[in-house]
């Protein structure tokens, strides 16, 4: 089947024609198929699977091990996905102290994402990440950069709060952008900073920027899977369009479920199996009215 690619992908500039980028995150096999039927461009396994999928405050909980987990269900997906159009370039978050020990350490643990079904990685951090993009790149595994609002800098940061808003840090992170392309990244992530200063560092650069809260003006635009679909009320970041309601739709569901069990609506006779009148005359049952 035919896939998206990152030569593809690292050539999409929107000035240079392209139309926007399309990434979303998924963490198992039916997100994967669903973002494949709706024709995104490229899935994340997003380190977001902390907070989105598994329950924690922070980023910082999840390992490579749980990352590798959810990137090959999402492969498996893919691979069975039975939608029309290019799979979409599926890339794998590199977890907090994933890459922070060394090159060698950064380099093994990307692997183990490719290995898991990954065609890219993608970490956080500008200047102070160069020699671990190097090395990962060198290893021929294709590297996504992030830069502005880095969750797993949560602590550092003091919170999650948007980035360069002053003139100095806007100029740091467009020389980060450079500095990333510069190390091979192809594609980077602007998340959480003013939308003038995402214009000024997707103009800096030749490879795409993919904004989130970061405005209209980068080469492409990626959403959190739960917050595209509403599945959760507790947190609610402005930059995030819903698109549905389905957190809402599964309570109002399990509801209806509940309520049909207690008053003995479900299940149905046609929702029930069945024997056969002479098995169940055998058994001494009454009520078989032909095996199904
Ligand atoms: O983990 C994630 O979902 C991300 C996106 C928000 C870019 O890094």
């Amino acid at each position: 089947m035919r896939t998206h690619t990152v030569p593809g992908i690292r050539s999409s500039k929107v000035r240079a024609g392209s139309d926007p980028l399309v990434m979303v995150t998924a963490y198992d096999a039916p997100g994967g198929r669903q973002a494949h039927a709706a024709g995104v461009d490229i899935i994340l396994v997003g380190d977001s699977l902390a907070m989105a999928v598994l329950g924690y405050d922070d980023t910082l909980q999840v390992t490579t091990e749980d990352i590798a987990h959810h990137t090959a269900a999402v492969h498996r997906g893919l691979r069975s996905s039975t939608a029309e159009g290019p799979l979409p370039l599926l890339v794998a978050d590199m977890p907090w102290m994933s890459y922070h020990t060394g090159t060698a350490d950064a380099v093994r643990n990307a692997a183990t994402l490719v290995r898991a079904g990954a065609q890219a990685v993608k970490l956080e951090g500008g200047g102070k990440r160069l020699p671990v993009v190097e090395a990962i790149v060198e290893a021929e595994i294709p590297v996504m950069g992030h830069i502005g609002l880095t969750p797993q800098s949560v602590h550092a940061m003091g919170g999650f709060r948007v980035q360069g808003r002053h003139h100095d840090a806007a100029l740091a992170l467009r020389d980060d952008a450079k500095a990333l392309a510069s190390a091979g990244c192809f594609a980077i992530v602007l998340e959480g900073v003013p939308d003038k200063v995402a214009e000024m560092v997707t103009e800096a650069v030749e490879v795409p920027t993919i904004g989130i809260g970061a405005g209209p003006a980068t080469d492409g635009q990626v959403l959190v899977y739960h917050d595209v679909l509403g599945i959760e009320e507790r947190v609610r970041p402005k930059f995030a369009r819903r698109y549905a309601e389905i957190g809402e739709a599964s309570v109002a569901a399990l509801r209806a479920f509940a309520e049909d069990v207690r008053a003995r609506r479900f299940p149905t006779d046609d929702e029930s199996y069945h024997l056969s009148a002479e098995v169940a005359e055998s058994l001494s049952l009454y009520g078989g009215s032909g095996s199904d």
